[in-house]
């Protein structure tokens, strides 16, 4: 298996092909963005933490039972995927209030949301991923209802599992988005899971430890994700 040319440059990873036709390799790029690619700076070892925090929690969701794209770690930067032929929304679960909510609804920061909630975002930076429904995801066609179905279980799912390794290392998992993609018939979870798609909160202090605190100007970006990594038991380079 070779890496091969340049399929797909995001605002953050890169995917390249390889000689696998089923295969695809993620480059972790240090590229940071927010605001839909308004915002956007380098960051030093972004890369390398967001490749090895995104294998260790695909791995642990795969030991519970949820299948994923991932297949394994290939360098530093570099993870081995299954090509996805990937839904165009976002799934976005929240435990407690915080972000667009905020801004949307009027709530406060902080308040727990009982029970979580679950929001669709269409995949359209030129649109500013507009929040979506169901029926619209089916009208437009881009997904079926069994498919829409199995993202909100398997999202909810992956909430449940990380809410408690979250809260086990003193942190509270906010919120956090997820992507899906089809492969063989199966939906599969693919993208990433890391500071960059997730808000985490220190449980004693309150403390932002994910990307909000590039989004604020916070400073110690990476060494917040670091820290995320670090008591998760994440082993980093
Ligand atoms: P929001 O509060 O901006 O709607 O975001 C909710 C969560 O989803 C937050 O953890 C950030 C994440 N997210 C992304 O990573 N990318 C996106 O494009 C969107 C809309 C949300």
């Amino acid at each position: 298996m070779q890496k091969g040319e340049l399929l797909y440059k995001g605002k953050a990873k890169s995917v390249y092909k390889t000689t696998d036709a089923d295969r695809y390799i993620m480059l972790y790029r240090n590229d940071t963005s927010a605001f839909d690619g308004q915002k956007l700076a380098q960051l030093d070892r972004k890369g390398k933490v967001n490749n090895h925090f995104n294998a260790f929690i695909m791995q642990q969701l795969a030991t519970a039972g949820i299948a994923t794209h991932f297949e394994k770690l290939l360098n530093d930067t570099e993870s081995l995927v299954k090509r996805l032929e990937m839904i165009p929304v976002e799934c976005v679960v929240r435990n407690v209030a915080a972000g667009s909510l905020v801004r949307r609804l009027g709530v406060s920061e902080g308040m727990e949301l009982n029970p979580p909630t679950f929001e669709f975002f269409l995949k359209n930076d030129a649109l500013h991923d507009p929040m979506i429904n169901d029926y619209h995801i089916l009208a437009f066609k881009w997904a079926s209802a069994d498919e829409i179905q199995q993202m909100k279980t398997l999202t909810f799912k992956v909430n449940t599992l990380l809410k408690a390794m979250f809260a086990k290392a003193g942190m509270v998992l906010v919120d956090y988005k997820l992507e899906f993609g089809r492969y063989r018939g199966q939906v599969l979870l693919g993208d990433e899971f890391s500071p960059d798609g997730c808000r985490v909160w220190d449980a004693q202090s309150g403390e932002k430890l994910d990307k909000d605190r590039f989004r604020q100007d916070l400073g110690n970006v990476i060494e917040a994700y670091e820290e995320v990594a670090r008591r998760l038991g994440v082993p980093l380079p």
